[in-house]
């Protein structure tokens, strides 16, 4: 059985009110369904981690933060630590989403000091990674993955990938409903494997590869059936708390007969 993990990224959205309403329908369906083949979780804002945390009660489904700075503490007006984030009961980092690439102008190098930085102090980090439209017409998206993926192994060795997570998401088929292919995402996520495993074939075969872009309910299928693909990280489509629910329990039904 292939492990799975469905993470819901609501970049810059939400409330108080959205997140109750969001974690009571969330309660509901969780207390009746026993996930068997799906992890899941959610990556709220800052402010509402602790309210998921209060409300959500360790009830299967573990919490996931946007970003996070790179110290552990100290006179770094406006950021947010690890430690801090181990307090109120977060599992999963994301690093190196392309927003914070393009519009925070985050570089391969300050990335990978991040993601070891998560790793090494006991959170798991999600590794965004992907081409843009013109890279993709270029035929660059594999020269891109390895590039994105080589600064952590040159700065840190193989080992920093040990049971982490990558999430190709190709820029173009973000927040656009462009779509990707799936044959072609698994190409890509297979590439990505086979890349690790020339360094450590057990952490190859350990690492989560997931995708993000355009993924809602009704285009999922194909993607889970996909051999290399570990997960989804869904922007858009995590906003409702419906269409979230409907995702997992679309995918503990397909992955319950593959
Ligand atoms: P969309 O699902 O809205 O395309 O967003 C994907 C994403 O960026 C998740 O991190």
């Amino acid at each position: 059985m292939k492990p799975f993990l469905i993470i819901g990224n609501w970049k810059l959205n939400g409330s108080i009110i959205f997140v109750k309403d969001y974690i009571n329908k969330i309660k509901k369906f969780l207390n009746k369904k026993k996930l068997d083949y799906c992890k899941i979780s959610i990556a709220p804002a800052y402010p509402y981690l602790y309210l998921f945390n209060i409300y959500l009660n360790n009830i299967q489904m573990s919490l996931t933060a946007q970003n996070v700075d790179i110290h552990l503490s100290g006179s770094f007006t406006g950021e947010i630590s690890i430690n801090m984030l181990k307090d109120i009961g977060v599992k999963y980092v994301i690093v190196g989403h392309s927003e914070r690439r393009m519009f925070h102008k985050e570089t391969d190098k300050y990335i990978s000091k991040k993601f070891y930085i998560i790793k090494s102090n006991g959170l798991i980090p999600i590794l965004c990674l992907g081409e843009t439209e013109l890279q993709k017409n270029m035929n660059q998206t594999k020269d891109i993955c390895v590039k994105q993926i080589d600064v952590i192994l040159n700065d840190y060795g193989i080992e920093a990938f040990n049971n982490t997570i990558i999430a190709y998401e190709p820029i173009w088929a973000i927040g656009s409903g462009q779509l990707a292919n799936p044959i072609e995402v698994q190409k890509i996520h297979k590439f990505i494997r086979e890349y690790i495993s020339q360094k450590d074939f057990k952490i190859s075969k350990n690492i989560i590869i997931q995708y993000g872009g355009s993924i809602n309910e009704n285009n999922m299928d194909m993607f889970i059936k996909q051999k290399d693909i570990n997960g989804f990280l869904i922007g858009k489509a995590s906003l409702t708390a419906e269409d979230f629910i409907s995702i997992v329990k679309k995918a503990e039904k397909i992955l319950s007969s593959i």
